[in-house]
C-alpha cells in the first residue's frame, strides 16, 4: 500500500512525508519544484532514515501521472500541489486556475482511470471568506472568497464533491487548514519562501535574523482585543499528523467530508510578535501600517469535527511554533540554498 503525495517537496508536504513514513506508510512523491528545492526531500530521507520514490512531474501532465500510477500501487493521494500566493493570484488569475483547478481535474481523471479513488485535499480556511463569525464550523456557508487563490480552493472543493456524488466509490477529505507556521523540531526542514515573504511568521523570522529591517503590522484598528488581526496559527507538524489521520479515515469511509485543521485558539499579530521575542530572545522591530486589502479581523476554527471524525487534536502551543520557526530560520538563514 503506497500513498502518493503531490507537492511533497513543499513546506507542508515535506513535514507530512515524515509523519506518513513514521506512521509506517510507504510513500511516492511528485513535485515540479516550482516552489521547492530538492534539498527538502534529501533532508526528509535523512530525518526519517527511509528512502522513497520521487518523480519530477507536473500534476497537469496526464502521461507523467499515468507512468507514476503504473509503476506503483497507489491507494490514496494526498494532494498538496498548488500555487498559494494570494497577491500573485490577483495579478495572474488564469495561472492559478490552470495550475490549481485544471491540475486537480487532470489528477482526478488519471486517478479514476487507474482505479484510485481516495484523496486528501489541501483546502483552506480562506473558503469561509467574509461574513462568517469565528469559530468557523464546516457547515457554514463557503464561497464569499476575496481573491482568485481562494476561489481555486472553493472551486476544487465543489469539483471533488461533485465527483463523490457521481461515483460512490470515491472518498475525499477536504482539509481546511488555518494558519500553518513552525517547522520540524530538528530545524532541518521548514518554510522557505521565495523573495519577500507574504505571510506573517516568515516575515517575523526574517526580521529577527536581520534579512528584513522591520515588520509592518497591517492595521491596529480591527475589532480585536489589541486592534491587530487575529488568526488560528497551527504548528505544521500537528497539521502533518492530521493528514495521517485523514488517510486512515479515507481508507475506511466513502463520500466527502470537509474538516477544519486548526487549534481553535486565536492569536493577534502582536501576540505572535511577543511570543516570538520571548522564546528567541530577539527583538522584532515593527511599525503600524495600513490594513492589507482583503484581510478579515478575526479567523479561527472550531476544531471539534476533526477530533470527532479523525481523533486528531493539535498538541503544540504558540511558543512551540515560534521556537521551531526560529530554530529553522537561524540554522538555515538562506533557507535550502
Ligand atoms: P508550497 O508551495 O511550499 O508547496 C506546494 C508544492 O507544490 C511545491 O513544492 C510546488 O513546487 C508544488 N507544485 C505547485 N504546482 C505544482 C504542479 N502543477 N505540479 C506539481 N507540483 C506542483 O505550499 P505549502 O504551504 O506546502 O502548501 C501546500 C498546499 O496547502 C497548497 O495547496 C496550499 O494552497 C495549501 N494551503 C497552504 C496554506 C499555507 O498557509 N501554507 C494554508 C492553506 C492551504
Ligand atoms: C496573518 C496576519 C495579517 C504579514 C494567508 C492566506 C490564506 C492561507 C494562509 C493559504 C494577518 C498580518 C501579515 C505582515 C502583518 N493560505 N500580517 N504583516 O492572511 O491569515 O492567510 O495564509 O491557504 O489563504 O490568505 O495569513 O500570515 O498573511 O497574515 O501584519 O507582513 O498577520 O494582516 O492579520 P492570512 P498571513
Amino acid at each position: 500500500m503506497a500513498i502518493l503525495i503531490t507537492g511533497g517537496c513543499g513546506y507542508i508536504g515535506s513535514h507530512t512525508c515524515i509523519e506518513m513514513l513514521d506512521a509506517g506508510y510507504d510513500i511516492v512523491v511528485i513535485d515540479n519544484y516550482y516552489n521547492s528545492n530538492p534539498e527538502a526531500l534529501k533532508r526528509v530521507k535523512e530525518l526519517s532514515g527511509k528512502d522513497f520514490p520521487f518523480y519530477e512531474c507536473d500534476i497537469r501532465d496526464a502521461d507523467g501521472l499515468r507512468r507514476v500510477f503504473s509503476a506503483h500501487k497507489i491507494d490514496a493521494v494526498i494532494h498538496f500541489a498548488g500555487l498559494k500566493a494570494v497577491g500573485e493570484s490577483v495579478a495572474q488569475p488564469l495561472t492559478y486556475f490552470d495550475n490549481n483547478v485544471s491540475g486537480t481535474v487532470v489528477l482526478c481523471g488519471v486517478m479514476a482511470e487507474m482505479g484510485c479513488k481516495r484523496m486528501i485535499f489541501s483546502s483552506s480556511a480562506t473558503v469561509y471568506g467574509t461574513g462568517n463569525p469565528s469559530p468557523l464550523k464546516e457547515d457554514m456557508p463557503t464561497g464569499a472568497v476575496t481573491n482568485p487563490y481562494g476561489r481555486t480552493k472553493f472551486m476544487i472543493e465543489g469539483i471533488l464533491s461533485d465527483l463523490c456524488t457521481s461515483d460512490p466509490e470515491w472518498s475525499v477529505v477536504l482539509l481546511r487548514y488555518f494558519n500553518p507556521i513552525g517547522a520540524h523540531e530538528s530545524g532541518r526542514i521548514g518554510e522557505d519562501p521565495n523573495g519577500i515573504p507574504n505571510n506573517l511568521m516568515p516575515y517575523i523570522s526574517q526580521v529577527a535574523i536581520g534579512k528584513l529591517q522591520q515588520l509592518s503590522v497591517f492595521g491596529d484598528d480591527y475589532n480585536t482585543p489589541d486592534g491587530t488581526g487575529v488568526r488560528d496559527y497551527i504548528h505544521v507538524v500537528d497539521l502533518a499528523k492530521g493528514h495521517v489521520c485523514a488517510v486512515d479515515y479515507a481508507i475506511k469511509h466513502t463520500g466527502v467530508e470537509a474538516i477544519n485543521l486548526g487549534t481553535g485558539v486565536g492569536y493577534s499579530v502582536l501576540d505572535l510578535v511577543n511570543a516570538f521575542r520571548t522564546v528567541s530572545g530577539v527583538e522584532v522591530p515593527y511599525r503600524i501600517a495600513p490594513r492589507r486589502p482583503g484581510d478579515v479581523d478575526t479567523c479561527y476554527s472550531d476544531p471539534a469535527k476533526a477530533a470527532r471524525l479523525l481523533g486528531w487534536k493539535a498538541e503544540k502551543n504558540v511558543e512551540d511554533m515560534c521556537r521551531d520557526s526560529w530554530r529553522w530560520q537561524s540554522q538555515n538563514p538562506q533557507g535550502y540554498k
